[in-house]
């Protein structure tokens, strides 16, 4: 506890006085150890495609993808979340391509695995980069149905593990299907891949740019209210969170991120398990409509958007910032 003064014996602006001070009693530190950067691959050949709504973050083709990561691997990122756009013509009602040992996903992490062996592959387990009508899972009679969706999860996590991909991160909001992936992914003899789910992962408008960078977003009937938690509740994210880890989640999730630091710090202080936190394509978009009109001072405005993950006990954040937020860390 801190101990209870007053003025003008107690002046809390002494420890702010000078740079040496404010460094001793700073409690909280970011570090490119705490980043994690998405991705979006793309096929073809020579493309690098920017996203509107994401400016600054591009779609690249896989022979652009050891480039695209060369910097981030020099900065020392931990890992990459990899997400594909499936070209529309192979996306269908049951998102197949999920399963394709040779999927865009597939064929990134081998790249990926090989050129940058220490970086580690975090792979989305949802069928939405794969379904014709844009959702998570499969739909029976104009609903995304549970158990059936669960069973093509799970093969499409032992897909990605079996192609490389290091952590499996389901983000489709399945019930048991953390449960049903690790008993497949044990079954596959891959009992090292470990599991980040997005335990609280909620119905949010955050996602939009998103889902223009995928491509899913114009195709998708409906929203994902049925499946992804509402906004108003946060007793419910403990529950899902406590579900998930006694179905063998190895690291959890909330999503989005700053508009949810309650919730990411009710979890970490409920559970104290490693919990993570996704800067979402909104807040990335948000942010950067706001630099680039000189609104807001790009690299205080990056760091400090990170940094209040770590305050609200997050032991990492998913950020299209990554590779700048790294740069501005190596230096200082
Ligand atoms: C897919 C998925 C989504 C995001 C990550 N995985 C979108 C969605 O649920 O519709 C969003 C990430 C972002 O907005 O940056 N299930």
């Amino acid at each position: 506890m801190t101990p209870i003064g007053s003025y003008p014996q107690t002046r809390l602006r002494r420890n702010r006085r000078d740079i040496f001070t404010r460094r001793l009693v700073a409690e909280h530190r970011l570090s490119i150890d705490d980043l994690i950067w998405p991705i979006f691959v793309t096929e073809g050949e020579g493309r690098v495609e920017p996203i509107a709504s994401m400016p600054g973050v591009n779609r690249v083709s896989l022979d652009r993808l050891e480039a695209h990561v060369a910097e981030a691997a020099d900065l020392g990122i931990p890992a990459l979340a990899l997400f594909p756009v499936t070209p529309t013509d192979i996306r269908d009602a049951g998102g197949t391509e999920a399963l394709n040992p040779d999927n865009l996903m597939c064929r990134a992490a081998r790249l990926l695995k090989q050129a940058y062996p220490q970086i580690g592959l975090i792979g989305d387990v949802a069928l939405d980069p794969y379904t014709d009508h844009g959702h998570d899972g499969l739909i029976e009679n104009d609903y995304v149905v549970n158990d059936a969706s669960v069973e093509v999860l799970k093969r499409q996590a032992v897909n990605q593990a079996a192609a490389g991909i290091d952590v499996i991160a389901p983000s489709d909001m399945m019930d048991g299907r953390i449960g049903a992936i690790r008993a497949a992914l044990d079954e596959a003899g891959l009992v090292d891949t470990r599991i980040m789910s997005y335990a609280a992962k909620y119905a949010s408008a955050f996602y939009g740019p998103f889902r223009d960078a995928l491509g899913s977003g114009a195709r998708l009937t409906g929203d994902k209210k049925t499946y992804q938690m509402d906004p108003a509740n946060t007793d419910e994210a403990l529950r899902e969170t406590a579900l998930d880890l006694a179905e063998g989640a190895d690291m959890v999730m909330v999503k989005p991120g700053m508009p949810y630091l309650d919730i990411v710090r009710r979890v970490h202080e409920r559970f104290a398990v490693p919990t993570f936190a996704y800067q979402v394509s909104g807040e990335y978009a948000m942010l950067m409509g706001a630099i680039n009109n000189g609104w807001l001072d790009r690299d205080r405005t990056i760091l400090e958007s990170l940094l209040a993950f770590k305050r609200a006990g997050a032991s990492g954040v998913l950020t299209y910032f990554a590779p700048e937020a790294a740069r501005l860390l190596r230096n200082g």
